[in-house]
């Protein structure tokens, strides 16, 4: 049989602190188990990847890929194996640019798939290592939380440069995702976060300093099942992310019929400017009311999830 390398991985939902988390303020992210990426790896005579938006070499990938090619070329080089050649086929369910964290999920199965075709083991430290280089020319400066929860099973506390800690989640409660299927990029918006920063530091420095007094409340919320101040904490967290104008008009009206139908909170999740938001609802059958509103509103795609998730679910080595 000849030899072949899998690597999977997954998405990920910023539950609190995006944007802030740049700022050195924390962020909380858990798993998304239910959107995923598995490449594989099998001998070929040249370096090729057949992955969405491309077919054919590494070596003539487009612009637009060449975080995926860096992906490849640095695993290469880590390994020391430059000179091999083989085929990748990435197959992912995670939507792009939506902030689930599409480009960091592909870069770690990407990487551990090569890692597994060569019959290596990557310590997480090195893998995060080399997503990183990935994500530079994804994102520009990422704050390393996207790689993170990506590639691996538990939700964090995060703040940017130091180490992350493990959440313990012990809320009974259901999030629901919802797609507007409109392409929000990050590195924008988080150029447009930068800008206001820049030309008005100390109104500013004050939201992004009370999303992160937020994000450090709702870490005990969630461990210690207070599912109703979450709600506020998150909802508050939109108010602001509105304030640093990364939402928009579809988010809003998202949020709006969320909390309408008696959802506990909502807010936008990951980079913005179109992308997903998130509703937190006390039981499942209030989820699913809330969900079909949210379909009816211009919601493309939606989910169900159980916050306690991130700890029952998912293997991904
Ligand atoms: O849009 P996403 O999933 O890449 O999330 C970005 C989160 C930001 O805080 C806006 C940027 C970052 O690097 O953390």
């Amino acid at each position: 049989m000849e030899p072949l390398g899998i690597g999977k991985a997954h998405g990920k939902i910023i539950l609190m602190g995006e944007h802030a988390v740049v700022y050195q303020q924390p962020a909380i992210a858990i798993p998304f188990f239910e959107t995923t990426v598995q490449t594989k790896v099998r001998p070929a005579n040249q370096l090729s990847i057949d992955c969405p938006f491309y077919k054919g070499l590494i070596k003539t990938m487009p612009e637009l890929l060449k975080s995926v090619q860096t992906a490849i070329m640095t695993t290469l080089s880590y390994l020391k194996k430059e000179g091999a050649t083989f085929h990748l086929t990435v197959r992912s369910t995670i939507p792009i640019e939506r902030g689930m964290g599409s480009s960091a999920a592909v870069a770690t199965s990407i990487i551990r798939a090569i890692c597994s075709y060569f019959n290596i083991t990557i310590t997480h430290d090195d893998l995060l290592t080399l997503i990183h280089q990935a994500e530079m020319i994804a994102h520009g400066n990422p704050s390393g939380l996207d790689a993170l929860t990506t590639s691996s099973n538990q939700a964090y506390y995060f703040i940017k440069n130091k180490q992350p800690q493990a959440i313990e989640i012990n809320c009974q409660s259901f999030l629901i995702v919802a797609d507007t299927n409109i392409t929000g990029q990050t590195k924008k918006a988080v150029q447009h976060v930068r800008h206001l920063h820049t030309i008005n530091q100390d109104k500013y420095s004050n939201i992004i300093r009370e999303i992160g007094q937020l994000t450090t409340q709702a870490a005990d919320c969630l461990t210690n099942n207070k599912v109703t101040q979450l709600g506020q904490l998150m909802t508050r967290n939109h108010q602001l992310l509105q304030s640093l104008e990364v939402s928009s008009p579809l988010l809003d009206q998202l949020v709006k019929i969320a909390l309408k139908n008696k959802a506990l909170g909502a807010k936008l999740t990951g980079g913005g400017l179109g992308g997903c938001m998130i509703a937190l609802c006390a039981n499942k059958e209030q989820a699913v009311i809330i969900e079909k509103q949210l379909l009816q509103a211009g919601a493309k795609q939606t989910w169900i999830y159980s916050l306690n998730q991130s700890l029952t679910k998912g293997t991904i080595e």
